[in-house]
């Protein structure tokens, strides 16, 4: 086995398990950032700031999540898909100075905003799902992804690792959009864009799977969680005109929607998105949909069940 040097990432993570809290949260941000943080393809510095307004929504909902996973001072926490780290803020308050708090996000202009936040017990580090292998087992009480999980192509690999990185006993929080029904939102999209292109290329709005309540479960018992609890809560979007929904649209999904077709076909998809808008709505464009927050425990050890099931399917999701 190669000898670990002082600056040594590997070397980094094993002291971060063994230091103080502030000390531990500088060590982890080296670790973090040491050739993992990636450029996030599709974002932009105006999307990130544009989110940060409006996503006032996703953050109601969030809350709601955290209180489910009832968090106390003194725990470490990690916001995966943190960003602008408004969330992320919210539970510092929570864990307090002796607490740890670190949001990742692949987009560094999300990071950068997210970064206006840090304090004592609060950083933020570019990162994304594949690069949890970064930390050490067992260094985490709670993780949590608000509207995140539906964005991660690799599922099965960020649940496995998530288990690695969760002490035993500690809590897992998602909240999402049960994609395997199309909403009303999902439906004007893909007729829109079938009326465009003719037919609907998978991964075209986001390029991601179908995520619905009984694989998430499924997929969640095989990798050594116990479902604790699931609840609904009705989520909104809203805006003042059908640009406004398209602009947040864009903010949310860090430049993935619509990202799979050139410019041109673009502007015809959004124009039918707009017409439709234009004709359903009110002063007020509200499309309401279900969001469920689920609540997991980390087993002590990891049980596996069943066969594989196959991979998942490559469709358009919101
Ligand atoms: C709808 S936003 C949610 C942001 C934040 N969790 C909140 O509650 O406001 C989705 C976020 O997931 C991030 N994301 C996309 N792919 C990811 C991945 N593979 N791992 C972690 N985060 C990812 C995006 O950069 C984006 O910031």
């Amino acid at each position: 086995m190669r000898a670990r040097g002082k600056s040594d990432p590997g070397n980094l993570l094993f002291r971060w398990r063994h230091s103080p809290p502030a000390l531990s949260l500088s060590l982890l941000l080296l670790a973090t950032t040491v050739g993992i943080g990636r450029p996030a393809v599709f974002d932009s510095p105006r999307l990130a700031e544009d989110y940060d307004w409006k996503s006032a929504a996703q953050y109601e909902v969030g809350r709601e999540l955290l209180s489910l996973l009832a968090i106390s001072p003194g725990r470490s926490v990690l916001d995966l898909g943190c960003g602008t780290g408004q969330l992320a803020s919210w539970v510092s308050r929570i864990t307090g100075p002796k607490g740890k708090v670190l949001g990742v996000d692949p987009s560094p202009y999300r990071i950068a905003l997210a970064e206006r936040r840090a304090r004592k017990g609060l950083a933020f580090a570019v990162a994304g799902s594949r690069d949890l292998l970064a930390f050490p087992p067992r260094s985490f009480d709670v993780v949590y992804l608000n509207y995140v999980l539906h964005w991660i192509d690799d599922r099965r690999q960020a649940i496995r690792e998530i288990h690695r990185i969760l002490k035993p006993g500690g809590k897992l929080g998602i909240s999402f959009e049960d994609t395997t029904r199309p909403s009303e939102l999902d439906e004007i999209i893909e007729r829109s864009a079938k009326e465009v292109l003719g037919t609907l290329p998978p991964g075209l709005f986001l390029a991601t799977a179908p995520l619905g309540l009984a694989q998430l479960k499924g997929m969640l018992r095989q990798n050594g969680f116990r479902v604790l609890k699931v609840k609904a809560v009705e989520s909104e979007d809203r805006a003042k005109t059908p640009a406004e929904l398209l602009a947040f649209w864009r903010a949310s999904s860090a430049g993935r929607f619509l990202s799979g077709v050139s410019p041109g076909q673009r502007q015809r998809i959004e124009r039918r998105i707009t017409e439709r808008l234009a004709a359903r709505a009110g002063s007020d464009i509200r499309i309401t949909g279900k969001t469920l927050l689920l609540v997991a425990e980390r087993e002590a050890s990891r049980r596996r069940s069943g066969p594989s099931p196959s991979p998942e399917k490559k469709t358009s999701a919101r």
